[in-house]
């Protein structure tokens, strides 16, 4: 007998994800995603995601079950995340995710939406090496952590944003450069036909004297809008636009997240996130990784995003680990701190 096939559970924003996860291997997993309700808002309307949850959660564990060619029968543990994330959202996939416990009388355990991003990267290239610099870059959250054992030592804070996550500053400015939700890939979209050079944009935080792992994307939003905004009547180069603030936003982010780990002494950087699926923070994490001689990992994009395999990943590693398992009051914590 292995250790038991954790069946994860994500909610906490517009992704309803299932993922089943044995030993560290992902055996299958499904997104359904309510990105296109929220898109005539111009972001996640928390009402509409708490209901497209509650529709798709169960197609969405059962195209999970089917894609790995298992039955429920089959789950030996459940995880699901309990936050950060939107309140109400979270309350659907922690309630399924009791029900199932309950109903088939396996263990349930409660999972930080941050740690599933980190342990993604370890269904594609295995543990991670213990100590690693981990920068998480989200809509929420961008932090440069200091990682070692995921399921027992307390991940260490470097740094984080004083104001905009980097997702946020993509979607913010796509929406001004009218591309549309979610604007990091949009962004990401329209940058590979523009010249990133055309236009001056800051990086902020960069100087000798800034704290050396803290972010702050406002700023660059706020100077990306002022350039928009003087093609006000005329056609806004919208692609030159686009390449120049995801080469700020990918500048700024490698280059501190290399520093920390040359700082540390620390040999592997994985970066993680919804905003790690930007094939340009990919491509320049790459060269400075290189260029330095640091180990780079980035999961696959669609680990990237929200998913509920990475769930399952924390799962798998706390029941591989012993730990207990929460109570069937388990509540969410839409502002969990890290
Ligand atoms: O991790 P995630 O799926 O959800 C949160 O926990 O926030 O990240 C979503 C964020 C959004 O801001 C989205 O615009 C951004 O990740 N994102 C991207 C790309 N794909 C998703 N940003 C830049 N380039 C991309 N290709
Ligand atoms: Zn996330």
């Amino acid at each position: 007998m292995g250790s038991p096939i954790v069946l994860g559970i994500e909610s906490s924003c517009d992704e309803t994800g299932a993922g089943l996860v044995r030993d560290g291997r992902l055996l299958g997993h499904a997104v359904a995603s309510s990105m296109d309700e929220h898109a005539r808002y111009g972001g996640v309307v928390p009402e509409i995601a708490s209901r497209a949850h509650l529709h798709a959660l169960r197609p969405a564990i059962r195209r999970a079950l089917d894609r790995a060619g298992l039955r429920l029968s089959d789950v030996g543990a459940v995880a699901v995340t309990t936050g950060p994330g939107l309140s109400g959202a979270l309350q659907v996939g922690v309630a399924g995710a009791k029900a199932l416990a309950h109903a088939l009388g396996v263990p349930l355990h409660g999972v930080h939406h941050l740690a599933g991003h980190v342990a993604a990267d370890t269904l594609e290239h295995g543990p991670l090496p213990d100590p690693c610099v981990v920068l998480i870059v989200s809509g929420g959250h961008t932090s440069l952590l200091l990682v070692r054992d995921l399921a027992r030592d307390p991940i260490v804070h470097l740094g984080d944003t004083l104001d905009d996550a980097a997702g946020e500053c993509f979607d913010k400015v796509a929406r001004v450069f009218g591309l549309p939700y979610p604007g990091g890939p949009a962004v990401d979209r329209a940058a590979r036909e523009g010249d990133p050079r055309a236009v001056a944009l800051p990086r902020p935080l960069t100087g000798p004297r800034d704290a050396p792992y803290a972010f702050s994307f406002s700023g660059l939003k706020t100077a990306a809008a002022r350039w928009a905004e003087g093609y006000a009547g005329r056609e806004l180069p919208v692609a030159d636009g686009a390449a120049a603030l995801q080469e700020a936003v990918a500048d700024v982010l490698t280059r501190k997240a290399v520093a920390a780990c040359r700082d540390h002494g620390v040999g592997t950087l994985v970066v993680v996130g919804g905003v790690a699926a930007n094939s340009r923070v990919r491509s320049l994490a790459e060269e400075r990784c290189r260029a330095a001689g640091i180990a780079l990992r980035v999961p696959p994009p669609g680990l990237c995003t929200d998913n509920g395999a990475m769930i399952a990943a924390v799962g798998d590693l706390l029941v591989r680990a012993g730990a207990a398992p929460a109570p069937l009051d388990l509540s969410v914590d839409p502002s969990a701190p890290l």
